[in-house]
């Protein structure tokens, strides 16, 4: 993935010769150009041999060095990493995560925007899979940079279209603190002053407050919240029964020993397991 960023900074100012400086620089295959001080970025992707130019966008000077100063703040959160604990206010009143979790995982997850469609519909569908959580120890937890009035409001929305109750709390993001924190904020999806937006992260925290499962959905899709409770399943089986999950594992299907287990002990935790090979040993009693 060869991606690169021309910048093109401009001061024409006649309509005319805007259009003749689109003309040239598209000759050049670069960007199109728009009044005075912009700069026109254009992502470039390579593929078979050919470049081409993938999205155009648009962005005042003075944006681009405040998006790359906001993100300069960013920390980042690796698997394994100890979940960083914050407090802030919440839909559900104040919350400390680490308190908040207790002996509980966590599924903390971030969204660009309230009053926004996609988000709409998952944070519904989280809300509708209430029972799936309960029944894993599961708390889930939302955030975007919005205020706790913003989350009030567009939760009555939510459930109303949605058909359900969201009675998990969503973070009030409004410092972007834990935004920040967590390196949630993408330099691609800018809000309408042009700085960074969170996008759809997600953080599986188990109950000892270390990260497990880290995911980025772009702004456009929609995660698909059972594949998040699927990998949970997985991650539950391991810290509870010593047991990994092949590609496409289902609950029910065969899982895979974890090669840390000996013969010895696989033996007596899952009676008659399979071995495909030394290394490739299965059963389907867990
Ligand atoms: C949405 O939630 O619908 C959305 C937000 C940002 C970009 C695209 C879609």
């Amino acid at each position: 993935n060869n991606q690169s960023t021309t910048h093109i900074a401009c001061t024409s100012q006649r309509h005319d010769s805007k259009v003749n400086m689109n003309r040239i620089l598209q000759r050049f295959s670069v960007a199109s150009v728009v009044g005075r001080g912009s700069i026109v970025r254009f992502p470039e992707r390579s593929f078979l041999g050919a470049t081409f130019l993938t999205r155009r966008k648009i962005v005042p000077f003075s944006t681009t060095a405040r998006v790359k100063s906001e993100l300069a703040k960013q920390r980042h959160v690796r698997l394994g990493d100890t979940a960083p604990n914050f407090t802030a206010k919440s839909t559900e009143g104040d919350i400390s995560l680490h308190e908040y979790l207790g002996d509980s995982w966590g599924v903390l997850f971030s969204h660009p925007a309230d009053f926004t469609p996609v988000c709409t519909t998952e944070l519904g569908r989280v809300a509708q899979l209430k029972s799936e959580w309960e029944s894993r120890n599961v708390k889930p937890i939302g955030y975007s940079i919005n205020s706790n009035a913003d989350h009030a409001k567009w939760i009555q929305d939510i459930n109303e279209t949605q058909n359900c109750k969201v009675d998990f709390p969503l973070i009030d993001g409004s410092d972007k603190s834990v935004a920040l924190l967590y390196g949630m904020l993408d330099p691609d999806e800018l809000d309408a002053e042009g700085l960074p937006l969170t996008v759809r992260s997600v953080f599986v925290i188990d109950p000892q407050k270390i990260v497990r499962m880290i995911l980025t959905y772009p702004a456009s899709t929609g995660r698909n919240f059972n594949e998040i409770l699927r990998v949970i399943d997985s991650l539950q089986m391991t810290a509870y029964k010593k047991l990994a999950t092949p590609a496409d594992w289902n609950k029910g299907d065969r899982a895979v020993i974890l090669p840390s287990v000996s013969n010895e002990e696989a033996e007596k935790l899952f009676p008659g397991f399979t071995t495909i090979k030394p290394y490739l040993r299965t059963t389907d009693k867990y």
